[in-house]
């Protein structure tokens, strides 16, 4: 939802407002748009000019392992002002059988509006969303296998800071697609804001659901005129098939990206991993910090993609009590 302020004589530019921000199926295109240009917005301030969200206090509850997301959170957290109070589920009544919504409505009782969630379940958001007993803003860091929509917001603001459009680009999605939230959530939103997607990878981690965003191919058959290359990481944790350490073994001949593979990209093309990288599987140690990787924007670009977040979810929550008070 898109709301227009006014300053005075000033007609300022619309502020973002979420109530929760789980999905990019959740976001329309405009929404993302706004999204992305505040995230370049907020990245060309002076850190002194950053935009402050005072008395929000807000918990991340990370039931999976995580540097990026859990770490650009926290200084997104920190750069706006924040109060974040610590949550961690090694040491937390979860231990003793708690669940989520419990810990949620605890969480919500003792006065924190706003939680970001990584968890192994899919969808494990739509419970709390749903709970009319709920009224904690969600923002979900990763769920399963499912989405990752935050990642997906820094990733298309990369692309764009990189091209200032996405319209018919050749991106091709390439790696352990049937365990990746990052694939499924950026091949979502990529599709919708008119990039041409390829997906390619060993067939036994290949999704059927991916069809109708773009084609299945061999990356050897389009690496020439790729514009953007997104690796993808082989999820070794959540491969059951006794035959996946094979194709590891295989992977980065048959389907990473080689320095021979990477001799014949267009000079502008650039190459997108989420990271973490395995060095020698999806990419050969060389070309993580070569010249056309983008892998540290994409990081330095989430946090600030994830102040816009965190900014226009407490726009929504204020939105939210102003309608409250006149009712
Ligand atoms: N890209 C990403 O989600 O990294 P982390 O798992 O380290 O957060």
């Amino acid at each position: 939802m898109l709301t227009t302020i006014q300053a005075g004589n000033t007609i300022q530019q619309p502020k973002i407002c979420l109530d929760h921000f789980v999905s990019t199926e959740q976001l329309s295109t405009a929404l993302v748009e706004a999204l992305i240009h505040r995230t370049l917005e907020i990245k060309r301030m002076h850190p002194s000019q950053y935009p402050k969200v005072e008395h929000a206090l807000i918990s991340n509850l990370f039931f999976e392992p995580s540097t990026r997301t859990h770490l650009s959170f926290q200084v997104a957290q920190r750069h706006l002002g924040m109060e974040v109070i610590e949550f961690d589920p090694a040491t937390s009544s979860v231990k003793k059988g708690e669940t989520l919504s419990d810990t949620v409505l605890t969480l919500q009782a003792l006065g924190i509006s706003t939680v970001v969630v990584r968890s192994s379940e899919e969808k494990y958001y739509e419970a709390l969303i749903n709970d009319p007993n709920l009224t904690v803003s969600v923002v979900n860091g990763g769920d399963g296998s499912g989405q990752h929509p935050s990642q997906s917001l820094l990733d298309v603001t990369t692309i764009y800071e990189e091209f200032g459009f996405f319209k018919d680009l050749k991106i091709a999605i390439a790696g352990d697609l049937s365990h990746s939230r990052v694939a499924r959530s950026n091949a979502e939103l990529l599709y919708r804001l008119g990039a041409k997607l390829y997906f390619c990878g060993p067939h036994e981690w290949y999704d059927s659901t991916y069809d109708r965003f773009g084609e299945y191919v061999e990356l050897n058959d389009v690496i020439e005129f790729l514009d953007v290359l997104m690796l993808l990481r082989v999820q070794h944790e959540r491969h059951e098939d006794p035959r996946a350490e094979l194709l590891r073994e295989a992977y980065h001949y048959n389907y990473g990206l080689t320095l021979q593979r990477e001799d014949r990209m267009k000079s502008s093309a650039i190459i997108m991993h989420p990271a973490p990288v395995n060095r020698d599987v999806e990419i050969a140690d060389e070309l993580v910090t070569c010249q056309r990787s983008r892998i540290y924007r994409q990081m330095e670009n989430g946090m600030f993609a994830r102040m816009a977040i965190l900014e226009a979810i407490i726009h929504g929550q204020h939105e939210k009590e102003s309608i409250n008070a006149l009712s």
